[in-house]
């Protein structure tokens, strides 16, 4: 019997298509006392670096008519904590959940050590993959001056790709003219796959203060404002490199918004911010595409890219308005 759910991320057998996205989820811990989190797929933690850091001065958090801008600036325990106090606890309530490490340094060379780091504990922490952040636009090194840089970019990438054998996924920023580009550099660069999207510039003004909210001024947009967005990235990366695994990101808070990124060309997806708004956003959206799927006597394994196909189905939409 086909399961409905369960799909394939390159070389991740994923249970079902829905993972926690990084920064959204602490370190796979964070939801213990809402659900099981064997219920997922699997989930990415928050960025880790080698050393703990603390982060952009507040407030870091502003919300938005569509969404939330964040200017965290990679706050995070460092590597010897989570290995230590997370992993252990975490590896404990997965089950066949797949754990994503998300990693992250100040230069290329960083990105190498770190990943160097976590090939040699990968036993230890028991880790699938990587997912490595080049595109986070509240940093002033490591982020979108990395992912957007394109020499920089396929530095990083190598120098990760050199380190590990572990499969490795890019997520890429969408603070560029085009993101085909940097898929195609982080495949050729030896990734097997890419997230996108991260978040994309944004700032809010306090019209009482005449400032910015932000800290920072400027942070990163995400929830329902961007989904068009990623779709639209998705779904050009999918069309230019069909061979290319890819989790779809971005203003996912619904089971439709994940059904239109895997149609877009996902094979999975990861849900964020909507985890902000209701602890059981993931939970939600995997339970809506079972439903789905087994209304239509579909699976996710025939869904995913078939808004490349047009044309294929027996039965087109009828089109009455
Ligand atoms: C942050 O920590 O600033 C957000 C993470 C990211 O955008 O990659």
């Amino acid at each position: 019997m086909v399961d409905r759910l369960a799909t394939k991320c390159g070389p991740l057998e994923l249970a079902n298509p829905v993972l926690a996205a990084s920064g959204t989820f602490g370190y796979g811990d964070s939801f213990e006392r809402f659900w099981p989190l064997e219920t997922l797929g699997g989930f990415v933690t928050k960025t880790l670096f080698l050393a703990p850091r603390d982060g952009n001065p507040a407030p870091r958090i502003a919300e938005t008519s569509a969404g939330m801008l964040n200017s965290i600036g990679l706050a995070n325990v460092g590597w010897e904590a989570f290995v230590r106090e997370k992993a252990p606890r975490v590896n404990a309530l997965r089950g066949s959940a797949r754990m994503l490490v998300n990693i992250a340094g100040n230069s290329p060379e960083e990105f190498g050590e770190i990943a160097a780091r976590v090939e040699a504990d990968r036993e230890a922490v028991g880790c699938d993959a990587i997912e490595v952040n080049v595109s986070c636009p509240n940093v002033k090194e490591g982020g979108t001056n990395i992912g957007c840089h394109p020499g920089q970019f396929r530095d990083a990438v190598a120098r990760v790709r050199a380190a590990t054998t572990l499969p490795m996924f890019v997520k890429l920023s969408p603070n560029v003219a085009d993101v085909v580009p940097f898929a195609r550099a982080a495949a050729e660069e030896g990734a097997e796959g890419v997230s996108l999207i991260n978040t994309l510039y944004g700032m809010q003004i306090d019209t009482e203060l005449r400032r910015p909210v932000l800290g920072t001024g400027s942070g990163g947009l995400s929830g329902p404002a961007i989904l068009p967005v990623g779709v639209h990235w998705v779904y050009k990366v999918r069309a230019a490199l069909p061979e290319l695994p890819i989790f779809g990101i971005g203003g996912i808070s619904t089971w439709q918004a994940a059904l239109q990124y895997l149609m877009a060309g996902a094979d999975a997806v990861q849900v964020g911010t909507a985890s902000f708004v209701d602890p059981n956003a993931c939970r939600e959206v995997l339970a809506g595409l079972d439903r789905w799927c087994a209304m239509r006597n579909t699976s996710i394994g025939e869904i995913v890219g078939a808004a490349h196909r047009v044309g294929e189905r027996a039965e087109e939409p009828v089109w009455t308005g």
